[in-house]
């Protein structure tokens, strides 16, 4: 599975938008570092996260089991499986956010936006 991740660091240094229907085409014209914006592979049976660390990346994390919100990334495109038992509220599950440290791609492409956790939306989820 092809991941395209971007840094919400770098969404806010430019002031740019989640929403914004051309975000990762922004991000490929910003020259950003191979870290804040970049493409990985998710194996078989690897979390995102898992494949994030695999791929030398430093994203963020805590417990690696559903119930901090610290791994939390915004879906843009494709869609990651969560398991039953996680924090992430039904109303931001429903925007499109995800935790990576239990998140399964289940389709063939992704594009993410990873280091959400300091949005004012999930700042009380953080533990
Ligand atoms: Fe805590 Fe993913 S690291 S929910």
């Amino acid at each position: 599975v092809r991941v395209e991740f971007l840094d919400y660091e770098a969404i806010d240094d430019y002031g740019w938008s989640l929403d914004d229907d051309d975000l990762f085409r922004k991000a490929s014209h910003a020259d950003l570092d191979p870290a804040a914006h970049g493409r990985l592979l998710v194996h078989p049976d690897e979390s995102l996260l898992e494949a994030a660390e695999r791929s030398g990346f430093g994203w963020p994390f805590s417990c690696r089991g559903g119930a901090c919100a610290n791994c939390a990334v915004f879906l843009v495109e494709g869609e990651l499986s969560q398991p039953a038992d996680h924090i992430m509220p039904e109303e931001l599950a429903e925007r499109g956010f995800r935790l990576s440290c239990n998140g399964y791609p289940v389709s063939d492409e992704l594009k993410v936006v990873f280091n959400v956790k300091q949005l004012a939306e999930l700042d009380d989820l953080i533990l």
